[in-house]
């Protein structure tokens, strides 16, 4: 599981350098850059591979778009870093971009790296039909704005210091993290022109597997240190950010992830899918620790 989400970040990260040099050189790209390499782990392109396999979708599709999702991964992290949303200074194990470049720049790239996603969609380079692209970038530009990462984003920072239950942490969690893993684990369903009611079943699957990607991000921030996960930790008892752990408890929070994983798992069994490569990816995610 390990060397293939490494051969899967090279490949995404070769395949997104030749993308902007191939570009026109503006003073941004250089901002752009920073926020997108060497970059993270690459869980999301590791879900949309995981999911394509069962579809049989071409690596070499499956990786421009995974380029894409990344893109717009990576401008949520700019902007999420930002002094008017978390205000952190660390990311991937470096200054953030607005610390190195400033506040004005970060934003834009933020912007530049979110519309470069659908540039990647739209290239000719992309060996899908037309109507496809289209379906995509409809999905893809859904999971992004105020249904949801910019919405979820929103909940996100209107929660801090407040109580709130269960269903309304959920709900922000599946649309700031959630809503980009259920555009993954939708893609190959819209590529082989499924139904809605599959392609909904595969949103829904993929909508877990964020809430749960959320869980253990947020068990990183009291488990793990700056050394391992690249950021800053023990941050979101200080803001007093809303999660299912300051609601739960730490103990309560790691059971009902495991819960979310039998319910992915289970529902793909149903649908008579093979989950051995997702369910590894899946223990990735509920044990990492960065
Ligand atoms: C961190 O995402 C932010 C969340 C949505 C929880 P990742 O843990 O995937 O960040 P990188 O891409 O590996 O840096
Ligand atoms: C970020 O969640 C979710 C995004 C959509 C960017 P966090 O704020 O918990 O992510 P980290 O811990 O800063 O990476
Ligand atoms: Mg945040
Ligand atoms: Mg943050
Ligand atoms: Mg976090």
């Amino acid at each position: 599981m390990k060397s293939k989400l490494i051969k899967i970040a090279k490949d995404t990260n070769f395949f997104l350098k030749k993308f902007i040099n191939k570009q026109k050189k503006t003073e941004l790209v250089k901002a752009m850059k920073y926020g997108l390499f060497p970059g993270g782990k690459k869980i999301r392109s590791k879900i949309l591979f995981d999911m394509g396999v069962l579809f049989k979708i071409d690596y070499k599709t499956l990786i421009a778009i995974g380029a894409s999702v990344e893109c717009i991964h990576a401008y949520s992290l700019i902007h999420d870093d930002l002094p008017c949303m978390d205000n952190d200074k660390l990311r991937r194990g470096k200054s953030c971009t607005h610390i190195k470049f400033g506040e004005s720049t970060a934003v834009l790239a933020g912007n530049s790296l979110l519309t470069m996603a659908f540039e990647i969609l739209t290239s000719a380079n992309l060996n899908i039909n037309k109507k496809t692209k289209v379906d995509l970038i409809q999905k893809l530009s859904e999971s992004s704005g105020h249904l949801g990462i910019a919405g979820g984003q929103y909940l996100d920072l209107s929660f801090e210091k407040k109580k709130v239950s269960k269903n309304k942490i959920i709900d922000m969690e599946i649309k700031k993290t959630g809503k980009l893993f259920s555009f993954c684990c939708a893609v190959p369903a819209i590529i082989k022109k499924k139904s809605n009611k599959e392609i909904k079943f595969f949103e829904n699957i993929g909508a877990n597997i964020g809430l749960l990607f959320q869980i253990a991000d947020d068990l990183i921030d009291i488990k793990s240190s700056y050394k391992v996960a690249g950021k800053k930790t023990g941050k979101d008892k200080k803001k007093g950010k809303a999660t299912l752990i300051s609601l739960l408890g730490y103990q309560n929070a790691v059971m009902y992830s495991d819960k979310i994983k039998s319910k992915i798992i289970n529902d793909l069994k149903r649908y008579n899918l093979n989950t051995n490569n997702l369910s590894k990816t899946l223990d990735y995610i509920l044990t990492r620790n960065g």
